[in-house]
């Protein structure tokens, strides 16, 4: 079991080491606190160790984005050694829990078409394709479709 907990703006570089341990493409600590600095929007980070909040116990988070009742997941991942242990899963939750609460009613994102793992996940939440964004993510093996994802949040037992 980890701890899913809520940060601020002074976890943006932790934020930013585990986004770039999880994509090609990594976020800076600026990109970060710029994304979580308008009201609404808030991160989360997972930890290993309950006993322990340090940085180097971090090894999950997501960056949510809500206004005016419609929220978006920014991004999400776990670090490669602590996959298929259902921390995604776990952040999925809390997230999910946290925008019902300040009542949002869908949440949309999106994810390359490819990524089995992150669209089943998104699956068993209630996420369903809404739409298609052709050759969004540009890769050195070639570019892959982003697909659009929503979840009418009325629906979710989270
Ligand atoms: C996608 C990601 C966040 C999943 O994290 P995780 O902690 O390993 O996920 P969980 O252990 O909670 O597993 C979630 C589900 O995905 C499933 N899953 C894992 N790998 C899978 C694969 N290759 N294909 C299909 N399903 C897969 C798991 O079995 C689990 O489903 P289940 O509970 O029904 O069995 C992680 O792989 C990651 O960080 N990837 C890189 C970043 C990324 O792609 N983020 C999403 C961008 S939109």
């Amino acid at each position: 079991m980890v701890d899913v907990v809520l940060v601020e703006g002074e976890a943006a570089e932790t934020l930013s080491r585990l986004h770039f341990a999880c994509f090609d493409e990594g976020w800076n600590a600026a990109t970060f606190a710029r994304l979580m600095s308008p009201k609404g929007s808030f991160a989360l980070l997972a930890y290993n160790d309950e006993r322990s909040q340090q940085p180097a116990a971090a090894i999950g988070f997501a960056l949510v984005r809500h206004t005016r009742g419609e929220s978006e997941l920014l991004t999400l991942g776990v670090v490669p050694p602590c996959r298929d242990a259902g921390i995604a899963r776990q952040l999925m939750a809390a997230l999910l829990d946290r925008v019902v609460r300040d009542g949002a009613t869908t949440m949309v994102l999106e994810v390359a078409e490819d990524n089995h793992a992150a669209r089943h996940l998104y699956e068993t939440f209630g996420f369903v394709a809404v739409g298609r964004r052709a050759g969004y993510y540009r890769r050195d093996e070639g570019a892959a479709d982003a697909v659009t994802m929503r979840a009418d949040l009325a629906r979710l037992e989270v």
